[in-house]
């Protein structure tokens, strides 16, 4: 099996008001190819900010102070912006955790999906660009696709806009997806379709998925592997039936313990004391 993309000893540092954060400390992280990972820690432990660090697209505030990306053996943190751009949207994309951030809401949707197309493939026909966008909406499941190019997103519902921005993030067929809870602000019974969806594209394009979330639960029936972050840390990984049925870290045993179930009986959700250090 090999790895897609490795992290050696990063470590990323913000600065805020009440000092230095290390958001990111020492992260050790390889992503088999092929494989869905889930990156699992409570609010606050790192994982938006690894995924961030990973991609370069950290926050004016944010820094990666030490260690090395590599992806497929080149190392991202050394390559030059315009090398990187080649890179990201094209072999590697990123799907968040709300669609309508991420998304121009003064743009259709349609010239939205065309400008992947025109930018990373300098492709300037509107017919073949329509084309190409129509196929790109049908890819994750849109209805009428044709007739829902020219609606902006807003127009969509909060699903729909979840797999508008998917089609965005995959239309040109990247190695790597990185997904941020990308189901977090969906209702439950869509949270499971657009999970279906992108295991169904995964397995159709070969693709490698790191999955951010915090339910354990959830990534154990979509994903592979797992790594558990806690303070910025990955405190244990490994496969993820594995990790769900014998958990190593007192950490990962109180987010299993923390997920309330529907057939158990009524009682007190178990917590961790205290909050999380900085
Ligand atoms: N823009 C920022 N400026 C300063 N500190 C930040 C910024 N974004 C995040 N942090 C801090 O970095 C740490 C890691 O945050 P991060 O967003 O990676 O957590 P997370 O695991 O993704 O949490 P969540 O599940 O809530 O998305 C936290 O202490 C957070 O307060
Ligand atoms: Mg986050």
């Amino acid at each position: 099996m090999s790895i897609i993309l490795e992290a050696r000893e990063l470590t990323t540092q913000l600065v805020t008001r009440s000092g230095l954060v290390t958001a990111v400390d020492h992260v050790n992280l390889r992503i088999e190819e092929g494989r869905a990972l889930a990156l699992v820690g409570e609010s606050g432990s790192g994982k938006s900010m690894t995924c961030a660090s990973l991609l370069r697209v950290l926050p004016p505030n944010g820094r990666v102070v030490g260690g090395q990306v590599l992806f497929k053996g080149e190392d991202l943190l050394a390559m030059t912006p315009r090398a990187l751009r080649a890179v990201r949207g094209r072999r590697i994309g990123m799907v968040l955790q709300d669609a309508m951030t991420s998304l121009n809401p003064l743009m259709t949707v349609g010239d939205q999906i065309a400008e992947v197309f025109r930018y990373h493939h300098g492709i300037r026909d509107r017919a073949e660009l329509r084309r190409r966008a129509i196929e790109a909406l049908e890819a994750v499941q849109i209805p009428a696709a044709a007739q829902r190019l020219d609606s902006y997103p807003f127009q969509f519902s909060g699903g729909m806009r979840q797999r508008v921005s998917i089609a965005i993030n995959i239309a040109c067929s990247p190695e790597l997806l990185f997904c941020d809870e990308p189901t977090t602000a969906l209702d439950v019974t869509v949270q499971l379709q657009i999970l279906n969806l992108l295991r169904d594209l995964q397995r159709e394009r070969r693709m490698t998925i790191v999955f951010v979330t915090h339910d354990l639960r959830l990534a154990s029936q979509f994903c592979d592997d797992v790594a558990i972050m806690y303070a910025g840390r990955i405190v244990e990984r490994g496969p993820i039936g594995e990790v769900f049925h014998r958990p190593v870290h007192p950490y990962t045993e109180g987010l299993l313990r923390a997920a309330p179930s529907l057939g158990a009986p009524r009682e007190r959700l178990s917590t961790i004391p205290g909050t999380p250090p900085s």
